[in-house]
């Protein structure tokens, strides 16, 4: 199965349901999260199959640090262990990693091997995958208007000649497409701060079933209900 690489570019993924996968099963929730990982990996090997080109996947928001501190640092943990583990593959598949978030905040060590995968990767042509990591829509956008308002100030751009395109250049993903569609399992309808700016025209697309449970047909279920849908962007 292929995709039609004009039409669809960019999937953003919000990984949900990982903590009550768990619970269900009597686990601990990181299990939850072990299991999304397992998931994750197989999402990302599919979507260089199919030459999709820009994958974005909701990691840790800035919200979640409200989480118990034994989550927190688990997932710390997971994010370190899923670099170090898949770098190599990642890299043997021309993967282009990129984080999207606030890295100064994060734990030194897990900023560290993120900025090695970032660097280790810079140069691959294959699937464009960024991950959400201590992001938020809105800090995502208080950041970029705050750096708008310095330039203003100090003269380096000027405020008349604002427009879309500049706040884009301002946001973490300057230069990545918007995404065409938005994925979210675990039967929760909301968009949890997820790019906001960037899903102004993008496709929604849920389903019940857990994260850990997502599997690549139902990657591509979303993709073929997506060539279903009439996008008109405002127009007729
Ligand atoms: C939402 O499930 C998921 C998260 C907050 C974390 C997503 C993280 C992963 C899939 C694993 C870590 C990723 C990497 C790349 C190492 P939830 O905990 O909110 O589930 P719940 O709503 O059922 O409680």
């Amino acid at each position: 199965m292929s995709i039609k690489r004009n039409d669809i570019r960019h999937v953003a993924v919000i990984m949900d349901g990982n903590g009550r996968w768990a619970t269900e099963r009597g686990l601990p929730r990181i299990q939850g999260h072990r299991a999304g990982v397992a998931a994750l990996k197989e999402i990302i090997k599919y979507s260089g199959e199919i030459g999709l080109e820009y994958l974005t996947l909701y990691v840790f928001s800035t919200e979640n640090w409200k989480r118990p501190s034994i989550e927190v640092n688990s997932l710390m943990g997971l994010l370190i262990e899923f670099v170090e583990k898949e770098l190599e593959e990642l890299k043997a598949n021309g993967v282009k990693l990129m984080v999207i978030g606030d890295l100064e905040s994060l734990p030194r060590n897990v900023r560290a091997s993120l900025e090695r995968a970032i660097l280790a990767t810079e140069k691959n042509k294959g699937l464009h995958l960024s991950v959400a990591v201590n992001y938020g829509g809105r800090d995502e956008i208080v950041r970029a208007v705050k750096r708008i308002a310095d330039d203003a100030a100090s003269g380096r751009i000027d405020a008349a000649q604002i427009d879309d395109r500049m706040i884009e250049s301002y946001l973490y993903t300057a230069g990545i497409p918007d995404p065409d569609l938005v994925i979210r399992p675990s039967g929760e309808l909301r968009i949890s701060n997820f790019l906001l700016w960037q899903i102004a025209y993008s496709e929604l697309w849920f389903s019940n079933c857990y994260w850990p449970d997502f599997t690549p047909e139902d990657f591509q279920r979303a993709i073929d209900d997506y060539y279903r849908r009439d996008r008109r962007y405002g127009g007729l």
